[in-house]
């Protein structure tokens, strides 16, 4: 059996007073950051939560990006630090970026994530595939793209292709597919609005469902928890988990992350939630 932790959505983040260092879409991103996300954001809880997750006993990591808010080097610095303490704590930590870790072109050109999480990245980059310990096969897929304005993703026709063949070449029938943006547009109770959502997200869904493998597919990026049955594909489910420790104005959740297990015959899924304190609780794929 392979058992692992999905954590998704840190967003460490700096406050900027230099406006030279603000020169592109980052201005946008401080002034939310100034207004809203530094106070859903306490970064302290990513230090008092590593017990209870230690508590799990689980020590394999799918870490689903948005390590940062803009992408600057101070956020990375402290992502790549909290990781480093995870990875010296004995777990091993699978990381791919989200869309706030390529905030600006200029992180890209700088390899701000690779320098800096590099060395937690799948073997093989994205698309790739790993054998997690205990013998379930997890695909990691592209979907992140720098924006001038939106926080749209994307994934390419060849891509979406690759990571077929790579699901599809598995020989175990149950796989975990796991990126930053989800493939299911809207649900029971959701809807992503167009400058969120990933170009090619229809395409890549119905190519998983076509590979006939059962598909558990793990992403971030809503801030928010689902766990869906795809109303197309039987043999596709869909996770999404909520920012690892997000705590918004006035609600009761301050943190939360999912725990999987792969067996033989089945996948498990628990949702972990901390409000006064933290719970677990077994959850079964939603209908729509
Ligand atoms: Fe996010
Ligand atoms: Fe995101």
């Amino acid at each position: 059996m392979t058992s692992l932790l999905h954590l998704t959505d840190f967003h460490f983040w700096t406050l900027l007073r230099n406006p030279v260092r603000m020169l592109n879409k980052r201005a946008l991103g401080n002034a939310n950051l100034y207004a809203r996300r530094r106070h859903h954001f306490p970064m302290r809880s990513a230090e008092t939560f590593l017990e209870y997750i230690e508590s799990t006993g689980i020590r394999t990591l799918f870490l689903g990006g948005d390590f940062t808010t803009t992408a600057l080097d101070e956020e990375f610095a402290m992502a790549a630090g909290w990781v480093r303490r995870l990875a010296e704590d004995g777990y091993t930590p699978y990381a791919i970026p989200g869309n706030h870790d390529v905030y600006t072109f200029e992180a890209i050109r700088a390899k701000r994530f690779e320098r800096y999480l590099g060395g937690w990245t799948p073997p093989g980059g994205l698309p790739s595939k790993v054998t997690l310990p205990g013998g379930a096969p997890m695909i990691f897929a592209p979907t992140v793209c720098p924006n001038f304005l939106s926080s749209r993703g994307r994934i390419s026709a060849a891509e979406i292709a690759q990571v077929c063949d790579l699901v599809s070449g598995c020989e175990q029938d149950s796989v975990l597919v796991g990126a930053h943006y989800p493939v299911l547009e809207h649900g029971p109770g959701f809807k992503t609005a167009w400058s969120r959502r990933l170009e090619g997200a229809d395409a890549f869904r119905r190519a998983l469902g076509a590979t006939g493998k059962r598909i558990l597919y793990c992403c971030g990026h809503a801030h928010k928890f689902g766990y869906l049955q795809d109303p197309h594909h039987e043999n596709l489910t869909h996770l999404c988990t909520g920012a690892f420790f997000l705590h918004r104005t006035g609600a009761a959740e301050r943190g939360t992350f999912s725990e999987i297990h792969v067996k033989e015959k089945a996948v498990e899924v628990y949702l972990h939630r901390c409000t006064d304190q933290w719970t677990r609780e077994r959850v079964e794929p939603r209908a729509f």
